[in-house]
């Protein structure tokens, strides 16, 4: 008998995300900076929905591979990740005093020691990357460079800098339109998204065409979660989402509901997971992947 989507997705988190919680800690406690150690931990513990490593864990597993082959890529995720949310919430940035349900990193420890807390999350996920010596190294090199570059200036950093011009555009008059949101889009979030899955085939030494299917799954996967978090940034409660709501649209964020109203945003976004869908049904074992995928195109956090 098969698991309702609900069922499969709290099945599919509740025994991944113990697994890479239990590797957290690690390499955060014991340093002389302990400061910085503790504001990397405090944003890391502060909770998330731990959806990257997940789905890079569930990447492995859909081509036959056991979840643990990737724990060191989806942990190194998550470290970068969690760096993007630290420097994203900056008031040189979205300004924001809550995440994840909590005061954010630089409210508690300083906007300096936040952003050193960053830095600290972003290099330590390579260094833990590079030290998993259970990835033989070929693989290990493959992985860092995955994760270079989606976590640079032509992933997530260049969409987030994209990101901060678009809201100079709106103030000056002449807002990005649909085809330039795609792209800021596809760089700050589906960047990473995208090596979430591709990582997953990495580490599992997945055949190259099962591999592509996930990174374009990946891809379109990252397109219809920004899609969401647009949706519910204009729909949503700060107490469902753990941070400020309604903050796109006073900051001069061009959103997919601004330029497409909110049936339209729901439309790409099914139309987004469709594609993600119709790639994860040409890998061996889908079923956690894609029920985690229809999950998040509903996610009301
Ligand atoms: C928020 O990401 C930032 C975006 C890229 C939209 P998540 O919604 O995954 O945040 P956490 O990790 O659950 O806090
Ligand atoms: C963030 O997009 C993307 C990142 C790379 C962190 P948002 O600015 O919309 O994310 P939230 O809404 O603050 O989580
Ligand atoms: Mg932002
Ligand atoms: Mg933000
Ligand atoms: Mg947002």
């Amino acid at each position: 008998m098969s698991l309702s989507v609900h069922d499969q997705v709290q099945a599919d988190l509740g025994r991944l995300v113990p697994l890479l919680e239990a590797r957290y800690l690690m390499p955060i406690t014991g340093g002389e900076a302990a400061t910085l150690g503790e504001a990397m931990a405090y944003s890391l513990k502060a909770g998330g929905k731990r959806i990257r490593p997940v789905l890079c864990m569930l990447a492995a597993e859909s081509v036959g591979a056991k979840a643990a082959c990737a724990l060191s890529c989806a942990t190194a995720l998550e470290y970068i990740h969690t760096y993007s949310l630290i420097h994203d919430d900056l008031p040189a940035m979205d300004d924001d005093d809550l995440r994840r349900g909590k005061p954010t990193c630089h409210v508690v420890f300083g906007e300096g020691q936040a952003i050193l807390a960053g830095d600290g999350l972003l290099t330590e996920a390579f260094t833990l990357l590079a030290s998993d010596e259970t990835l033989p190294p070929s693989r290990r090199v493959d992985a860092l460079r995955v994760l270079g570059e989606a976590a640079g200036w032509q992933g997530m950093a260049g969409g987030q800098s994209l990101d901060l011009e678009g809201e100079q555009l709106t103030r000056s008059g002449s807002p990005v339109g649909l085809a330039q949101l795609q792209v800021i889009h596809r760089l700050k979030t589906g960047a990473l998204l995208r090596a979430s899955l591709e990582l997953g085939a990495v580490a599992a030494h997945a055949e190259p065409e099962q591999r592509a299917a996930l990174r374009e799954a990946g891809e379109a996967l990252g397109l219809a979660f920004q899609i969401r978090d647009d949706i519910l940034d204009a729909t949503a409660t700060e107490a469902e989402m753990g941070k400020r709501v309604g903050k796109d649209e006073g900051r001069g964020k061009i959103t997919y509901p601004l330029l497409l109203g909110l049936a339209g945003a729901r439309t790409a976004l099914q139309e987004a997971t469709e594609r993600a869908l119709c790639q994860l049904r040409t890998l061996p074992y889908p079923s956690s992947l894609s029920a985690l995928a229809k999950h998040l195109a509903e996610r009301s956090a």
